[in-house]
Order: structure tokens, then C-alpha cells, then sequence
């Protein structure tokens, strides 16, 4: 397999044993910080991240700093409150990306066709706090049918044939041949005419992959511009390399990272191009009229930026003012419940995007332990030294608690003990 892999390939690497050596090496592990929360992660000092509050809070996701690069580069052509759709989004890291680059602004539609990957990126979406998004569960290839001409942004983050890991991931070698790639190619072109259909005028389309063959990548490009007149090739700066189909037009305008000619070993293959429909537009909408603070919101923060609170049954969430019709799986997140007697409860994912609004007086800072036990989900003893309900650990937000018989009963969403992000 890894001979026809070569044989595929090594036309358009130079030094294709020192290329080799180099996927065959595991990259570093990284993750990004949430920014837009505003919430000093770096108080705290761990040994591993996932041992974190702050990882456990969702203030931070594990991810290649190579996968940053779309939602980073997509993100930095976008206009004020931007309406973006991620095409093919699960598990969501560059969704939860998107959502904190444009400060929860504007509105970010994510789609997943497959159930099982739709629920993981359910579960990052709200654990990130990405409460500027609505879910779609469609084939990408259909979507230009019910939004073209809309978007501001699209990513498309393709499925693709994953050659990053070919020499690490057995699974990922195994399905590996030359006929794959080209079925790949073909879903590709594909979904990339649908992505570009749906942007509106002036607007950005980025494409991404984790592999290296040129059918799924510069081709892809080539088939989109030879496709759509108005298509024009942003050309990327950056300090990684340019192409390498032979494809001048293409090749000098979008990034690869081959981890061969790459200094560390921080970064995983991958290749980014972005294209503007006609002349690039940085006309966005208008920032959002304050709302009206509703005293669910009084009770807890001093101020929340533009929202809409929707209540379905009594659990309430927060979402986006922007409007969109769709048949959305999901929108916002969980921002709490009503509860007995005109209470309501609020959830911890909500004090985790939110905590930097909080009143100071609602707020309990806890020791790490607390902390720590908070969020394996044991209830903690009522004191006089422990009474507020909101709990804080050297000012990250840890959860919220429900005085009830001398305990302070943990509220946190059950879900969040046993969820898993699914890595990809
Ligand atoms: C590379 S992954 C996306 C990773 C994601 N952007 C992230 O950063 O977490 C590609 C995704 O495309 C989805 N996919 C496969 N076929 C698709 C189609 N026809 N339309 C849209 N998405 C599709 C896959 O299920 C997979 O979740």
C-alpha cells in the first residue's frame, strides 16, 4: 500500500523519504484557548490539559494548530456580524473556532450529515459555549438548493482521504488507494460548486483538507475556477508553502504545510485555498440592537451581549438575533431551565461562556479540589465560608449549584461526565 502510495504521490514532493519520515512522526499536541469569553485561563497551572478546569470548562479544545489555519484565514475576510455556514462541520473544532475568532457575532450555521457525528458536534458546540450556531443535518451537495446566494462566509472543511495520518492511523491506511482519492475527488468537486453556490456576492469560500493528493486539493481548486466565472483565487500570506499541482494560477495563491520542510513538529499536513465570489465585500450587518434584558438575565449578569432567549418547555436557550429559516437540528445553547415557584436555574455552560459577566456578589471562588470535584459532579457541603451559588476557581467559572439541606446540590449537565470528543 505505502509503494502505491508513493507511486501516487512522489511526482510531486521533492525528497520523498525525508516527506515520509516525517508524516511517520506523530505531531505535538496542541489545543486552543477560547479568547472571546474573556475568562484568565492562564491563572491556571496543570500538567495536562484535559486534567484542567479550564479544558473540563470548555475554555479549551485539542486541536493541530495546522487545522486553525481555515477558520483563522476564513474568519480574517469576514465583515462585522457575518452570516458563515460550515459545511461540513463535526466534530466541530473549527465551528467552535469560527464562533470565538468573530466574537460570537453574527451567526454560524454547521452541518453534518451523519447522526453519529452530529451528536459530537452537538455536544463541542455546547461545551465550547458556540451559542452563535444552528445545526443543519444535510448531503453539503444539496444545500445550495435552499441557500444560494446567502452566506458571507463558507467553510468547507472537506471529507477527504486523510493521508496527514497515513503512516500513523492503520484504519486511515488501510481504506487508502488510488481509486479512493479519485471517489474522494469526486464528492469534492462536488460539494465545493454547492459550497461556492451558496455564498452571496463579494463573498469568501475557504477550502480545507488534512491530505496531500493534488486530485483532492489544487484540482478541486482548478475544477471550481474552470466551473464558476465570478470564482477568484485570494492569494494566502503565509509562511508555510505554495502549491505543488504545476498549476501556476493555483499553486501560488494557497497554502500546503508538508511536515518534511516544517522547522518543529507542531504542525499536521494540510492545505488551505480560499476564494472570493467577484470582488472580495466587507459589508456586513449592522451590530445588533441591545436586548432587552429580561430578569432571568438581571438575576445573574450585569449585561449579556445581543441575544435571543427562546423557551421550549421550560428549558430556555440563548441564541444568535440573526435570521434565518431552516430545518435546524439545533440552535444557541442551553442557557438554562425554569424552574418551581417562578426560579430559574441557570446552566453551567452558560456561566462558563458568561462568567465574566456574573455580580461579583453571586460569585464563590472554590479551592482546585472543589473545583475538581464540581466537575466530576459530587454535591459539596454548605458553609458559611461556601454559600454563594456560583462557583469560581482563581476566576475561571466552574459551575452553578442549587442550595438545597445544607448542600450546595451540583447542577452540572450530566452529559458533560460522560461526553467524549471524538478526534479526527
Ligand atoms: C474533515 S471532517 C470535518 C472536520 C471539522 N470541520 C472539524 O474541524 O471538526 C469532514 C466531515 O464531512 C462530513 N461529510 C461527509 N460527506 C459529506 C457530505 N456529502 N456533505 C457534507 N459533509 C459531509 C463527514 O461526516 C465529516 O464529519
Amino acid at each position: 500500500m505505502f509503494e502505491s502510495f508513493k507511486n501516487h504521490l512522489s511526482p510531486y514532493i521533492n525528497d520523498w523519504d525525508a516527506f515520509f519520515s516525517a508524516i511517520s512522526v506523530r505531531t505535538e499536541r496542541s489545543f486552543r484557548l477560547t479568547k472571546s469569553r474573556n475568562i484568565p485561563y492562564e491563572n491556571e497551572r496543570y500538567d495536562k490539559i484535559t486534567d484542567s478546569i479550564t479544558f473540563q470548562t470548555g475554555g479549551a479544545y485539542i486541536m493541530n494548530p495546522s487545522s486553525i489555519l481555515p477558520a483563522e484565514i476564513l474568519a480574517s475576510h469576514m465583515p462585522a456580524e457575518p452570516l458563515i455556514l460550515d459545511l461540513s462541520a463535526a466534530p466541530g473544532g473549527k465551528t467552535c473556532a469560527l464562533s470565538d475568532l468573530v466574537a460570537r457575532g453574527g451567526l454560524i450555521v454547521a452541518n453534518e450529515p451523519s447522526p453519529a457525528r452530529l451528536k459530537a458536534l452537538h455536544f463541542n458546540l455546547e461545551r465550547c459555549g458556540a451559542w452563535n450556531t444552528k445545526t443543519l443535518s444535510h448531503d453539503g451537495r444539496s444545500l445550495s438548493r435552499f441557500y444560494s446566494g446567502v452566506f458571507d462566509g463558507v467553510l468547507l472543511d472537506a471529507p477527504c482521504s486523510h493521508e496527514n495520518q497515513i503512516a500513523t492511523n492503520p484504519k486511515i491506511a488501510s481504506q487508502w488507494s488510488p481509486a479512493y482519492v479519485q471517489e474522494l475527488a469526486k464528492l469534492q468537486s462536488q460539494l465545493i460548486l454547492s459550497a461556492y453556490d451558496c455564498l452571496k456576492e463579494g463573498g469568501v469560500l475557504v477550502y480545507s483538507t488534512c491530505t496531500f493528493s493534488v486530485e483532492e486539493n489544487e484540482r478541486i481548486i482548478r475544477h471550481l475556477l474552470d466551473s464558476r466565472e465570478d470564482a477568484e483565487l485570494i492569494k494566502l500570506e503565509h509562511q508555510f508553502s505554495r502549491g505543488i499541482s504545476g498549476d501556476d494560477t493555483v499553486d501560488e495563491c494557497v497554502l500546503r504545510i508538508l511536515p518534511h520542510l516544517q522547522a518543529d513538529n507542531m504542525h499536521d499536513g494540510f492545505f488551505v485555498a480560499a476564494i472570493s465570489k467577484g470582488e472580495l465585500s466587507l459589508n456586513g450587518r449592522a451590530a445588533p440592537a441591545p436586548t432587552p434584558q429580561d430578569k432571568i438575565v438581571d438575576e445573574f449578569f450585569t449585561t449579556l451581549p445581543p441575544h435571543i432567549l427562546k423557551d421550549v418547555n421550560g428549558q430556555v436557550y440563548i441564541e444568535s438575533t440573526v435570521p434565518l429559516r431552516g430545518d435546524f437540528r439545533r440552535t444557541g445553547m442551553v442557557f438554562g431551565k425554569r424552574a418551581k415557584r417562578d426560579t430559574f436555574e441557570l446552566s453551567s455552560q452558560a456561566l462558563w461562556e458568561f462568567g465574566a459577566l456574573t455580580h461579583a456578589e453571586l460569585r464563590q471562588e472554590v479551592s482546585e479540589s472543589i473545583a475538581h470535584d464540581y466537575l466530576k459532579g459530587f454535591d459539596t457541603p454548605l458553609t458559611n465560608e461556601y454559600n454563594r451559588k456560583l462557583f469560581f476557581y482563581n476566576g475561571i467559572p466552574v459551575g452553578v449549584t442549587k442550595i438545597v439541606d445544607n448542600m450546595h446540590k451540583n447542577k452540572l449537565d450530566r452529559y458533560f461526565l460522560y461526553g467524549k470528543t471524538i478526534e479526527w
